[in-house]
């Protein structure tokens, strides 16, 4: 801790001072074929007390559960494992407090180590209880789903629903380490994998705005062509493209979340297509999943843009397409109630005053205006 400089005469009148911390934040990220065999190695890089407790869901209970186990050397940890209900259902105080009283019960402490092994949900519940049991413990996430690996795994943000809506109770809260691996999307249902395809497209989507603030750069060719061409080949987890997909979401996400990592303004660009999809989600009871919700925001935003002359007609076009392509949908699902939907926007996070921020395509695909802003009563032309 630095505080400026300034003489002290132990007396009491209001003065104000400028507090600095060294807080500095490291998260190793491993990505590839085989990065969750490097469990054991990472507990000991982050010096992890003794207990370890395996957060996982139904799914990946199943499929790897067993697996991860084995490779933490049971001579140097006690390990115990809770399963937590399927999807949102686990984003929840109840099951908040649930991970507590394990933690509490087993006598954990600041050292010991949380393993979130699952998708987005379980990340997100894992990092809250994380960030929240004795003012924050060693976390370390093994993202098992797609939209996980490239998005909800990195970059901090953790949280759960109320019902008032989704992830209103939250933390900004680092893991230690983070192990994305392909492979354990090989039990991934397609509609899954579909899912975190929306947000490998919003990065493409971003992708030039990033290069131009961060020290991304752009490869030889860019996101979005590479992703054109994923898709219309049939896409995979198997394609060695997806893995090369998935580094450089994270790559985007982390030098985006590295310069802001509180989301005072550069951050908000991760935030294409979520305003809608957002109050879509809650609005449709979690019967689309999050990347369908976002994929009809991203498409939302995509057609105001180009109504409003922002972007030309036919990158707005390319945009439909490709997601069409990757088979997610870029209208309302039928009989929803719009009205709700509006409410709900006007209740996001991200509403400012008389206003909500979105982010949009403009100019030409890759390129985004993160500080744009529709007054609430035009958010109808939205949808
Ligand atoms: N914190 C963030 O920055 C951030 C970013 C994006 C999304 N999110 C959150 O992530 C959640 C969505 O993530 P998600 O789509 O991964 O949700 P999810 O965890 O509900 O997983 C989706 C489904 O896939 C199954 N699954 C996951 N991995 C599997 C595997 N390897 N094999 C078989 N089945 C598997 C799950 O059981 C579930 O049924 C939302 O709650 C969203 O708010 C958070």
């Amino acid at each position: 801790m630095a505080v400026s400089r300034h003489k002290t005469r132990h007396r009491g009148p209001v003065i104000t001072m400028l507090w600095n911390t060294a807080l500095e934040v490291k998260t190793r990220v491993a990505v590839g074929s085989g990065a969750r065999t490097k469990l054991s190695g990472i507990l000991a890089q982050i010096s992890a007390g003794k207990k370890v407790l395996v957060l996982c869901q139904p799914t990946t209970a199943v499929q790897w559960l067993r697996e991860i186990l084995a490779a933490i050397p049971s001579d140097d940890y006690h390990v115990s494992t809770l399963e937590v209900p399927d999807g949102e259902t686990c984003k929840s105080t109840e099951w908040l407090v649930r991970i507590w009283e394990h933690l509490q019960e087993r006598h954990f402490d600041r050292r010991d180590t949380i393993v979130a092994l699952g998708g987005g949900s379980v990340t997100d519940l894992a990092g809250f209880a994380a960030s929240t049991y004795m003012r924050g413990m060693n976390l370390v996430i093994i993202p098992t789903s797609l939209l996980a690996q490239v998005d909800a795994a990195i970059g901090g943000k953790t949280g759960i629903n109320l019902p008032a809506g989704k992830n209103l109770a939250g933390t900004f809260f680092f893991p230690r380490a983070v192990l994305a691996d392909p492979e354990l999307l090989s039990s991934l249902p397609k509609k899954q994998f579909v899912s975190g395809m929306a947000e490998i497209i919003k990065y493409a989507l971003i992708e030039e705005t990033v290069a131009k603030h961060t020290d991304y750069e752009v490869g030889q060719k860019k996101l979005f062509d590479v992703l054109n061409t994923f898709v219309n080949s049939g896409f995979d987890y198997e394609d060695p493209v997806c893995a090369g997909l998935i580094t450089s979401s994270i790559k985007m996400k982390l030098f985006v979340v590295g310069k802001d990592p509180h989301e005072g303004g550069l951050r908000r660009m991760l935030n294409f297509g979520h305003t809608l999809g957002h109050a879509l989600e809650k609005v449709a009871d979690y019967r689309l999943t999050h990347g369908e919700a976002v994929a009809i925001g991203m498409a939302a935003v995509t057609r105001l843009s180009v109504t409003l002359k922002k972007l030309p007609k036919a990158e707005g076009e390319k945009v439909i397409k490709l997601l069409e392509n990757a088979g997610l949908p870029t209208e309302l699902p039928p009989n929803l109630d719009r009205q709700k939907l509006i409410e709900s926007m006007a209740h996001d996070k991200k509403r400012e005053g008389a206003s909500i921020k979105l982010v949009l395509p403009v100019t030409r695909l890759g390129m985004v205006d993160y500080e744009f802003s529709l007054p609430i009563e035009e958010v109808d032309k939205l949808i």
